[in-house]
């Protein structure tokens, strides 16, 4: 199909709720795509952060077609080797103390388990989250997402959340209390501009937490599988949640999410909760090739050291539309003072695809297989298109 009746089709029978970039993806390898006119460019988006070990990573695609031709469907009544190979990596991988796993299908997914989760082994019903906080659209998740415009078209929502201004540690102290069942909050705030948290105030989390009964719960969706310059981004600042989502770069690429659940959570009850796909054995195949090729390539190694490079490289460019520069490994944002949409079109025409993270903000999320001549071709190109704009658009 070519390119013109791909948009066409996706536009006419496509749900509308996405903003498009014209164009149209149809391969990609390591940390490069390609179009459908065969134009190349390097992917600082890998998916919004799905695609750490790079596009059609071979021993992933050889787990896939191996699992597919053996066993893709087994109900989670009945035991299976790759489901079994899967939740010991994780628990492997993962901060100590998480030792068991619920498997999903999608970051949205993880955040409403252990929402659930935190309720059913607290008995009580209380939500802390963060202002500038995103936890997905599905209506537990969303209820403890801080956009208004992704909110308010949809209450009345779950009852019980509230908002702490992220990295205030004095808020966390006023908000978690002895109804609190649960403070969620992302390690690197993602969606909400790539703003890093504070060892002090994820502490803080954590000790309020276990003083007052309630359970810690780390978003590690976006920051998971090495993304941040460690295995999980928890490890930078020495957390033990009890609960942890995760999701996003878990499979390579293939759909899945997990909870990750501490003994602070006690027994959950059977039956409380499930999910048809979740650890189907395909994506356990491929959650576990993943995990083993982020290992074998010390991706999360690779990550701080091309983050490093990517953000010197950014922070060097001297143009006045540049507030900031931020992030945490290969997590990294530029907060501007011009609209992001314009740049990220303008980075597209020079062969990088980046991603917003709200109005102002391009997000850097490449692949962690990026190489260091395709760091600072990245950097040459955002350079050439800031230096061109001011500060009064
Ligand atoms: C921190 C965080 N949590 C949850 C989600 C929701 O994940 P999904 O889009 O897979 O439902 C996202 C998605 O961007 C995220 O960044």
């Amino acid at each position: 199909m070519n390119r013109q009746a791909t948009i066409d089709i996706e536009n006419r029978y496509g749900s509308g709720l996405y903003g498009h970039q014209p164009i149209v993806l149809v391969r990609g390898e390591g940390a490069r795509l390609w179009d459908a006119d065969g134009t190349e460019y390097i992917d600082c988006m890998s998916g919004h952060g799905v695609g750490n070990v790079g596009h059609a990573h071979p021993a992933v695609l050889e787990a896939i077609r191996e699992q597919a031709g053996r066993l893709a469907i087994c109900p989670n009544g009945f035991y299976n080797d790759a489901r079994a190979a899967l939740i010991e990596a994780l628990v492997r991988i993962t901060p100590d103390g998480l030792d068991r796993v619920f498997l999903c299908n999608s970051g949205t997914e993880a955040v409403e388990g252990a929402m659930k989760f935190a309720r059913v082994a607290t008995g009580r019903t209380k939500i802390v989250a963060a202002m500038r906080g995103y936890h997905g659209r599905t209506m537990g998740a969303l209820s403890a997402t801080w956009n208004k415009a992704y909110r308010e078209p949809f209450g009345p929502l779950v009852p019980d959340v509230v908002f702490v201004p992220y990295n205030r540690v004095e808020a966390l102290e006023e908000a978690v209390d002895s109804e609190t069942a649960a403070v969620l909050l992302e390690v690197v705030q993602g969606e909400g501009g790539v703003i890093p948290g504070d060892a002090a105030f994820l502490r803080s989390a954590q000790e309020l937490c276990s003083a007052r009964g309630a359970l810690f719960v780390a978003d590690e969706v976006q920051t998971g599988f090495g993304r941040t310059g460690a295995m999980f981004a928890c490890e930078h600042h020495g957390l033990r949640p009890d609960l942890m989502c995760v999701a996003k770069a878990i499979a390579g690429g293939v759909p899945m999410g997990a909870v990750l659940i501490g003994p602070r959570v006690g027994a959950l009850p059977p039956r409380t909760h499930s999910s048809t796909f979740g650890g189907n054995p395909l994506a356990c195949a491929a959650g576990l090739a993943t995990i083993r090729a982020i290992e074998a390539e010390r991706l999360p190694e690779r990550a701080a050291d091309l983050g490093a490079r990517l953000r010197a490289g950014l922070e060097t460019i001297d143009a006045a539309v540049v507030r900031e520069v931020r992030g945490l490994g290969l997590m990294l944002a530029m907060e501007l003072r011009v609209k992001s949409f314009p740049i990220l079109a303008a980075l597209a025409e020079r062969g990088v695809l980046a991603l917003p993270a709200g109005r102002m903000v391009v997000r850097f999320l490449p692949p962690l297989v990026i190489s260091a001549e395709q760091v600072e071709a990245v950097v040459d190109a955002v350079s050439a298109v800031l230096s061109k704009e001011s500060p009064d658009g």
